[in-house]
């Protein structure tokens, strides 16, 4: 297992971003002990429907918020109005992580008396923390789709892949990995590229494939155009048998493990969808998902690549490991990496990079 030092990305262990935490449906009326960057969390829903993220430990004594199961404060339900209790001695704590009663106590609640409270958004259907090692106000917004509200599309239930023990690096490489996509996932690409704007790093491609084939066993073409936004999370638009969006988020637990989710939003022929176009979207989640764990197999098994054996042929990795490295330095030192990877097409020697082009040569 290698962590963020062995692959010398920057200072910090754990990058700036919106990072997935939690599938919303997750969240019942008992709070949810999460673990990420290294740190414990108590994840809940307030009675109003807001969702709280506080670090997990009470500064009474050190107790975790949300691992219990026998304290009677848990079993009479932890969680009042935005509020949450502590299994202990009871003290409870508002939505910004301040204590707001002692049960027991007459005396003024001492200002210690809180945790940090994180800042959290959620949409498309999962929980997502805004993690800056800096301390810093969002530099981009949240992850949001215009398609989620369209009844057209068939909104997505989360894959969870677990976690595992490899590095996010290893996984930001997929971005801009072309000659993996025939050997993995049976691909024959006919074209691609790879672009950085700021916090977006896109790959453009396109080509038969021997997974996500229609019904009849044809091979449409299929064209993915793919975007990290910052280094959680990746949407892409999928067009082959039909129109589809993949959310892809891996959130760092401890330096060198991950957690990873799979999603496919997909557009039906129908103005609003029908339960038969459910079923349809289900069923060609579970197809990407079977390609992306592809993927998921080899990180599962490898040793890190710290550094990259390159030759001509392979996509513009070193590319991407710099766009990737803004996340895990200051703010400041930001345009240093965008400077060597903005304003260009980055090209993969001997493979078109677009599908006028690839047509042209054919
Ligand atoms: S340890 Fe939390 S109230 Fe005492
Ligand atoms: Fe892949």
């Amino acid at each position: 297992m290698a962590r963020t030092q062995d692959y010398g990305i920057g200072e910090y262990t754990y990058p700036r971003g919106w990072f997935m935490v939690a599938d919303a449906a997750e969240l019942k009326d008992k709070p949810l002990a999460v673990r990420f960057f290294g740190q414990e969390f108590a994840l809940y829903r307030g009675k109003s429907g807001k969702v709280v993220l506080l670090d997990a430990f009470c500064p009474h004594m050190g107790t975790h918020l949300a691992r219990n199961d026998s304290s009677y404060v848990v079993r009479d339900g932890q969680i009042e109005g935005d509020s949450i209790r502590c299994p202990y001695h009871a003290w409870r704590f508002g939505p910004d992580g301040k204590c707001n009663d002692i049960p027991y106590s007459k005396a003024p609640i001492p200002k210690a008396a809180c945790v940090r409270s994180w800042k959290v958004v959620e949409s498309l259907g999962a929980i997502f923390v805004w993690h800056d090692p800096e301390g810093g106000e969002p530099e981009w917004d949240a992850p949001s789709l215009p398609q989620w509200n369209d009844p057209q599309w068939v909104r997505w239930k989360f894959d969870h892949l677990g976690s595992i023990a490899c590095h996010q690096q290893e996984v930001i490489d997929n971005i801009a990995d072309c000659s993996h996509l025939g050997p993995v996932h049976g691909e024959t690409v006919k074209f691609y590229r790879n672009e950085f704007k700021g916090h977006l790093a896109s790959q453009i491609q396109g080509g038969g494939h021997r997974t996500l084939v229609t019904p009849d066993g044809l091979q449409p073409i299929l064209t993915t155009d793919t975007t990290y936004h910052g280094p959680g999370f990746l949407l892409s638009h999928m067009m082959g048998m039909g129109e589809s969006v993949i959310f892809i988020g891996h959130t760092a637990v401890d330096d060198g493990v991950i957690k990873v989710w799979h999603a496919l939003l997909v557009k039906s022929a129908s103005k609003v969808a029908t339960a038969e176009d459910v079923t349809a979207a289900r069923a060609y989640q579970e197809a990407s998902r079977l390609a992306f764990a592809q993927d998921f197999d080899v990180w599962a098994n490898k040793r890190p690549a710290t550094s990259i054996l390159q030759v001509p042929g392979d996509g513009p990795f070193h590319k991407a490991r710099i766009w990737y490295r803004q996340f895990y330095n200051p703010r400041a030192r930001k345009q240093e990496f965008l400077k060597q990877v903005e304003g260009v097409q980055h090209r993969v020697v001997g493979m078109p990079s677009r599908l006028e082009e690839a047509e042209t040569a054919a």
